[in-house]
């Protein structure tokens, strides 16, 4: 008994003795200015004062932190909007931007400052990526508490930071939706682009047109790699009810995240004439698309009901979706790269003839194109009318478009460029730094099968969005978006390896100040995001790894990666 209590003491001064330390800083985006200080702050256990001042959403975001502690501290930080001298104080400073903070710590107290909701959100955010990784966890885990002294102040770079998800080439459940909406708040994001409607199947129920769901939501088959000819023959699709989408615009709002709906128009539009077979120039008959590429089969231009449809069709989205902004898309009405100039049934159809006749338009390569415009411009009016704004991709900028547009630079930077130059907002998602859906190593045969291309994650870290622009221009960026289109992303495991880690470089491009953008010590800090992803359960890549000293090694899941660095390469 002697013995069992010596031990039992022995024990208690072992523990006592334990000096807390707190993990190296690896904050992702990198805060623009950070100054270390001596010792640890203890969070686990600590009060929290929420100003009376703030509203109901700030402390909301302090109780989902100290809900989150209590998981996995198993100790209670007690919130009071009364000040009883607490240890973490949340405190109003109105000198501060709209999404910028203040966060300070010292061994004594934390202090945690900004103006609105956003910054209070991005300060817990940041609190969070100081705390040991198993903080994002869901049971009680042994670790040291504490984060290290530090006084950061910090605020983005760019209003828009973007992320793009393609649901319509393969349909993702709202949880997978929320899943990938976590994951942008983790990483300050705040604009999640929801491409909803394309050839291959329409995703948004629409009251007015319900064929929109009962048809065009669903394909008889989806193509296998890249063979066009032939498809698996299973029936694959889905569609978000208005209800469910509202929940998603909700649960996004809670983490200062706009969702900004697509209805890509007048191409890229297979599954909404294989339901409404007399909105085409042709009348069909039509088909969901089974294989991916782009239909040649487009909205009739010239035919009033189709105005009359995406009125409706706008008028719905604008009710689920608040966003300011609405994307029209207008990509590839044409065709791809390889189509250009060849015939579409805009050439031989009555209805658009007679349209660009009344319009002026006279045939030529130009003609198209200001067909284009037109179309564009009536949506852009009906929307204005309703004091939404429009977004489109850069295909938008051919011819001659209506001012008050924003243009979604996607091919290149040139279309960024030059709508810049012509006084139009633009938001940069060139493919060569932007698409997170090309291969993220050059060992294709040991990645999964993508579209092509190539992306590693220093690429995306690497692209600067004032490239190219004119003197005056920078003004008009808005900020950046990386892009994921799903044709060979079929499952959410795979959509979560395509999007990490290259959306943490995405990141630090949205938020750093150029300067403070340094890929030696983010590809170090991706050790601390690795180990956040094992904790929630994400996804990833891990090809970063051969950056840093170790011989190339092909992605791989975490638990091979600890084998491989045990046992060495096999
Ligand atoms: C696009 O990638 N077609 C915008
Ligand atoms: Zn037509």
């Amino acid at each position: 008994m002697k013995k069992f209590a010596f031990l039992f003491a022995l024990a208690a001064i072992l523990v006592s003795c334990h000096t807390p330390e707190a993990q190296p800083f690896t904050v992702i985006p990198m805060p623009n200015s950070v100054e270390m200080g001596q010792g640890v702050f203890k969070v686990a256990g600590a009060d929290i004062y929420v100003e009376e001042a703030l509203p109901a959403e700030v402390l909301a975001v302090a109780e989902r932190f100290a809900d989150r502690m209590a998981v996995v501290s198993g100790r209670e930080n007690k919130i009071s909007r009364a000040d009883a001298g607490q240890k973490i104080r949340v405190i109003l400073n109105s000198n501060l931007g709209p999404e910028a903070y203040a966060l300070q710590a010292t061994p004594d107290v934390m202090v945690i400052e900004a103006s609105e909701f956003p910054g209070f959100l991005y300060a817990f955010e940041t609190l969070k990526q100081m705390l040991p990784a198993e903080v994002y966890g869901s049971s009680r885990a042994k670790a040291d508490w504490v984060v290290p002294a530090v006084s950061i102040v910090d605020e983005p770079r760019f209003a828009y930071r973007g992320v793009h998800l393609d649901v319509a080439r393969h349909f993702f459940s709202v949880e997978e939706v929320k899943r990938y909406i976590d994951i942008m708040t983790v990483y300050k994001l705040n604009r999640f682009h929801f491409h909803l409607t394309d050839d291959q199947g329409w995703r948004v129920e629409i009251k007015s047109y319900p064929k929109l769901t009962e048809i065009g939501a669903w394909r008889s088959g989806t193509c296998i790699q890249k063979d066009f000819e032939s498809n698996d023959g299973i029936r694959h699709g889905g569609f978000y009810s208005q209800e469910e989408l509202r929940d998603i615009v909700a649960y996004a709002a809670e983490r200062n995240i706009t969702i900004i709906p697509e209805i890509d128009l007048p191409g890229h539009m297979l599954a909404a004439l294989a339901s409404y077979p007399e909105l085409g120039c042709t009348g069909g008959p039509y088909e969901v698309r089974t294989c991916w590429g782009i239909s040649r089969d487009i909205l009739c231009a010239g035919n009033d009901d189709v105005y009359k449809f995406l009125e409706a069709v706008l008028a719905e989205v604008m009710e689920i979706f608040p966003s300011e902004y609405i994307h029209i898309g207008g990509d590839e009405c044409f065709g791809g790269r390889r189509d250009k100039g060849k015939p579409i049934p805009w050439d031989s159809c009555p209805k658009c003839a007679a349209r660009m006749k009344e319009l002026g338009i006279k045939p030529g390569p130009e003609a198209r194109h200001l067909l284009q415009n037109y179309v564009t411009a009536r949506v852009q009016d009906f929307l204005l009318e309703h004091g939404r704004k429009v977004i489109g991709w850069d295909e938008i900028l051919e011819g001659d478009l209506k001012p008050g547009a924003t243009i979604m630079s996607w091919r290149g930077i040139d279309g960024g460029v030059k709508a810049a130059a012509k006084g139009f907002d633009v938001i940069m998602s060139p493919n060569k730094y932007m698409y997170i859906d090309y291969y993220q190593s050059q060992e294709i045969d040991k990645e999964p099968f993508a579209i092509g291309g190539h992306l590693p994650v220093e690429k995306v870290y690497g692209y600067e969005p004032f490239e190219g622009m004119e003197d005056g221009s920078e003004d008009h960026i808005l900020g950046v978006q990386c892009n994921l289109w799903t044709e060979y992303v079929a499952t959410p495991e795979h959509l979560e390896y395509m999007l990490l880690p290259r959306m943490c470089a995405e990141s630090e491009v949205a938020w750093c100040d150029a300067d403070r953008k340094d890929f030696t010590r983010f590809n170090e800090s991706l050790d601390h995001a690795f180990r956040m992803f094992d904790v929630m359960g994400y996804n990833y890549c891990l090809d970063i790894r051969c950056l840093i000293g170790l011989d190339r090694i092909p992605a791989r899941t975490s638990e091979q990666l600890e084998d491989y660095l045990t046992n060495g390469k096999k």
